[in-house]
Order: structure tokens, then C-alpha cells, then sequence
């Protein structure tokens, strides 16, 4: 199964970039000749989506519809249908998700986090669609001790076979010691619209915040969602540390006689 749809949550305020998110919306901070955003539009059009839709804060909502849609097409997205959809208030990344139902209606679709960018030829949406069989999915990376307090941790159900495995819940940046396994939520996920209805119910978890972390847990508690272990990790452009990495690499892939 593919998605020909994509959800491209990027409505942070970017508070790790400061003063470089000041003005500048965290979505469109450049690494190397584009905006972050960018290249996750790109990763989801490679995968085969047709049509994006990305979910922004209401300051940024105008230069990101500037950025994709005005003064003609961005070469390679001129036949890709970009919508912007502006999540008024910041009530978590399970809110921004839950924002675009009526865009993606009963269709599956992809999810990407736009603080994250796959390492060049290190693409994930295919196998993690592959790993989907028709259900939903979710990619995960081992993590290290200290990352369990910053990402989403799942609870394994199977062994891990080829890559995969079944998932039976996630737990919204648990820590050390609640981990219910080293799993964690990478931000590139492969959803039925099933998920919209579990959202629309949720209330306020983590953070006080609507956990798209938790939706999981319920979608996962079902049978209904399967984890995809990615080989490589992601490139994080949400701190300044990451985002100097993530030039590096990026752009030496694009001009190897920097090297
Ligand atoms: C979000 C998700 C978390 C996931 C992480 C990946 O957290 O809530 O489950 O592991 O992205 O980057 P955030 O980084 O927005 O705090």
C-alpha cells in the first residue's frame, strides 16, 4: 500500500532556534538552498503523494503558502497539490493532525514531522507503507537511555521480524524508567483515517497537550498498527547543533567537492 496524500505537521514555534525563529518561521529556516520544510515535502512526493497538506501556525500560515504556492511552481512540485491549513492555537501535535480530516477525508496518509529530514538515500515512507499492509504504521529507531525522555516509546508485540513488528501501545516521552521498551516514534508515520475518529476523542495527555503519541496507543491497543525499525536515524534541524549537521550532510551529498 502507498499514500498518495501526505500531513506535514509544521506548526512548532521553534523556542531551540532563538533568536534565528524570532520572525523566521522554524519551517522555513534554510539548510543549505532551501527551507527544512522543503525537503520533507520532497521525501513525501518521492513516496508517491500527490497532494500535501501542511499544518502551520497562524504567523507562518502566509509565507508558507508564499513559499510553495506563489510566483509559479518549485521545480519537481509543479504538479503536486500543496494546501495550508493553519492550526489556530498550539494545542499539540495530535490537534495539528486532527485539523486536516477534512482535507484527507477516508484516505490513508502519510505522516512527517518537518523537524526531521531523511539522510539523502535514506528514504523510510516505502518500507514503512511496505510494513503497513494495509494498517497503519509507525517508524521507530533504538534509542540511547537519554532520548527516552524525548521521544515516544512504544510497546512491542511481537519480535521484530524482516524489520518489523507488531505494536500493542506508545507512551509520549516516557523516560528511563516508565520505558515500556528502547522503540521510540521517529516522526514518519503511515495512518487509516481511523486515526481522526480516535483523535477527535482524545483528551489532553503529555504536556498537557493533544498526543498524537496516545492515539497510537489506542489505534495499537486494537491490533491495527504495525512498527517499521528504520536503519538509519533522521536528521533533527529543531536545534542549532542539528541543524549544522544536517547542513553538513546534506550539503556535502549535494557538493561532494566540499569534502
Ligand atoms: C514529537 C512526538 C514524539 C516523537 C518526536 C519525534 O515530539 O510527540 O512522539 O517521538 O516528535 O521527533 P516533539 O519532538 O515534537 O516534542
Amino acid at each position: 500500500m502507498t499514500a498518495h496524500v501526505a500531513v506535514i505537521p509544521a506548526a512548532g514555534r521553534g523556542t531551540r532556534m532563538r533568536p534565528a525563529t524570532k520572525v523566521v518561521p522554524k519551517a522555513l529556516i534554510t539548510v543549505v538552498d532551501r527551507p527544512a520544510v522543503q525537503y520533507v515535502v520532497e521525501e513525501a512526493v518521492r513516496a508517491g503523494a500527490t497532494e500535501v497538506i501542511l499544518v502551520v501556525d497562524l504567523d507562518a500560515g502566509h509565507l508558507v503558502h508564499q513559499h510553495f504556492l506563489s510566483n509559479g511552481r518549485l521545480p519537481g512540485l509543479e504538479h503536486v497539490k500543496i494546501r495550508v491549513v493553519v492550526q489556530e492555537e498550539a494545542l499539540g501535535l495530535g490537534h495539528a493532525v486532527w485539523e486536516t480530516a477534512e482535507q484527507v477525508r477516508d484516505r490513508s496518509f502519510f505522516c512527517l514531522l518537518a523537524d526531521n529530514i531523511v539522510r539523502p538515500g535514506a528514504d523510510v515512507l516505502p518500507q514503512l507503507a511496505a510494513a503497513a499492509k494495509g494498517d497503519s504504521a509507525v517508524c521507530l529507531r533504538e534509542l540511547t537511555r537519554e532520548f527516552l525522555s524525548k521521544y515516544g516509546v512504544i510497546v512491542p508485540g511481537s519480535d521484530l521480524v524482516d524489520g518489523s513488528l507488531d505494536i500493542v501501545g506508545a507512551v509520549e516521552k516516557p523516560g528511563p524508567v516508565l520505558a515500556p521498551s528502547n522503540l521510540g516514534l521517529i516522526g514518519r508515520y503511515v495512518f487509516t483515517p481511523e486515526i481522526f475518529e480516535i483523535l477527535g476523542k482524545l483528551t489532553p495527555g503529555h504536556g498537557g497537550e493533544i498526543q498524537l503519541t496516545d492515539a497510537i496507543n489506542i489505534l495499537a491497543s486494537t491490533g491495527r498498527c504495525r512498527g517499521y525499525v528504520a536503519e538509519q536515524d533522521l536528521l533533527d534541524v529543531g536545534t542549532p547543533q542539528g541543524l549544522v549537521m544536517a547542513t553538513w550532510i546534506l550539503g556535502t551529498s549535494q557538493f561532494p567537492e566540499l569534502i
